[in-house]
């Protein structure tokens, strides 16, 4: 095992001029990207675009229809490669494109996905070369992902959703739709899920479900201790570990409950968000929530004191140069008095705390999981993560430490989210 120097000399070791890792999530996968007619394939291109970025490697092929609405070109440029539009492509040696481009498909997705083209698929109608290579396709191993786009009455049809469902049955994967203001003027469901929400959704459906059935309540970001009604006690916490945690575990098929603390970040798909200020609007929220959850994550920088009174009115100069007197009193430890529970004693509530350290990590993230008696604490360096999109872990367990080396929060996240899924169920000791 390192030494603590060691280990913090590692973890402090901060590159900024060093590029990140990239977000690779997707690297290595084989899209097909059908585009269906429909004023959405314009989000395609961002779609596209977006999905090159992660690492996938995409394939285009678009429906006479779609290139009504965006050309072949585009989607040429942003996707890398020929774009096929026919099943009589003469490019393809055996000429038959709508076997060749999904055999080593790791999956087909449809984005947009018209009504008419959903009606289509559930008919095994082969009239072109999406829908045909759609029923060509292995269906075992190449999924098929479908990003419905339609006016809001179109999408409200019976009919579209006897689709739905048909489609669904058939093995599908359907993505839901927005809900907004349409093309056509009028406002309601049916909009193609934004290019980021859909790499998420893709993200998800690639993602071992080491959570299914659980209830994750995290913690995330700074609170803040008012002084009075203009001033306050913060600190750095950007919330943006915390809300990775979050996303990490919904994908990994949890039900997640986040309490933010004041940050500006936005709520994670499918993630139930309560915002808090104070520390102790955060332990309300904390004991209400956590009732129902099977795993908490303490994750927030909570404000070890706060001004024992707040005054009613901005506090003023009074021009004599004499300084306000401020006094504290301790907040609660919301993560040590959520860890003693009996649900958490008796192992029915899995109990993850974080340290931010300035120093002497091993030695303080070791006493401190004593401390909080949680099973699991995760260490980190606060002054070198604080507001960054990377960050460096130590997990203290009863067994000892285990360092996770400097990465992206999004990538520490999914680690510790199967860190915690091999733990949950097994009997813990807390010393
Ligand atoms: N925590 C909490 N309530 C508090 C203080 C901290 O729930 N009032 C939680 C944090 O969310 C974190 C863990 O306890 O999971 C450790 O927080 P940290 O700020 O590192 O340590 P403190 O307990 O505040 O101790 P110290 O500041 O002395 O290091």
């Amino acid at each position: 095992m390192q030494s603590t120097r060691e280990m913090e000399n590692e973890i402090i070791k901060v590159s900024r001029s060093a590029t990140l890792p990239n977000m690779n999530d997707l690297h290595g996968k084989r899209i097909v990207l059908g585009l269906t007619g429909g004023i959405a394939c314009y989000k395609a291109a961002e779609l596209c675009r977006s999905l090159v970025k992660v690492g996938a490697k995409v394939q285009v092929v678009m429906t006479e229809s779609a290139a009504q609405f965006i050309t072949p070109v585009t989607m040429q440029a942003l996707s890398g490669q020929p774009v096929f539009t026919s099943q009589w492509d003469a490019r393809e040696g055996n000429n038959m494109a709508h076997i060749n481009l999904s055999r080593d498909a790791d999956a087909i997705l449809i984005a947009p996905a018209s009504a008419d083209f959903m009606a289509k698929l559930i008919h095994g109608k082969a009239d072109e070369l999406l829908s045909l290579m759609c029923l060509a396709r292995p269906i075992q191993t190449v999924p098929l992902i479908v990003a419905p786009a339609m006016n809001r009455e179109m999408w409200a049809h019976p009919a579209t959703q006897r689709n739905v469902a048909q489609l669904k049955a058939d093995g599908a994967h359907v993505l839901n739709v927005g809900q907004g203001d349409q093309a056509c003027g009028e406002t309601g469901d049916g909009r193609m899920l934004e290019a980021e929400e859909i790499v998420d959704e893709l993200l998800s459906f690639w993602t071992p479900k080491v959570l299914q059935g659980q209830h994750v309540l995290i913690t995330a970001g700074p609170t803040y201790e008012a002084i009075d009604p203009v001033r306050g006690i913060t600190n750095l916490s950007s919330g943006k570990m915390g809300f990775a945690i979050a996303k990490a575990a919904y994908h990994a098929g949890a039900k997640v409950s986040l309490i933010a603390g004041p940050v500006s970040l936005s709520t994670p798909r499918g993630i139930q968000r309560v915002d808090v200020l104070s520390a102790m609007q955060m332990r309300d929220a904390v004991h209400l929530a956590v009732q129902s959850a099977t795993i908490f994550i303490s994750a927030a920088a909570v404000a070890d004191w706060r001004p024992d009174h707040a005054a009613n009115y901005k506090i003023k100069k009074d021009g004599s140069g004499d300084t306000p007197e401020l006094s504290f009193v301790e907040n609660p430890d919301i993560l040590a008095a959520v860890a003693r529970s009996t649900r958490a004693q008796s192992g029915e509530l899995f109990c993850v705390g974080f340290a931010a350290e300035s120093h002497d990590l091993l030695a303080q993230a070791t006493a401190k999981r004593v401390r909080k008696d949680v099973p699991l604490l995760v260490g980190n360096i606060g002054p070198s993560t604080f507001g960054q999109d990377d960050n460096a872990l130590l997990l203290v367990d009863a067994e000892g430490a285990k360092e996770m080396p400097r990465d992206t929060k999004t990538h520490l996240a999914q680690d510790l989210v199967k860190e915690i899924a091999s733990r949950i169920g097994k009997n813990h000791s807390r010393n």
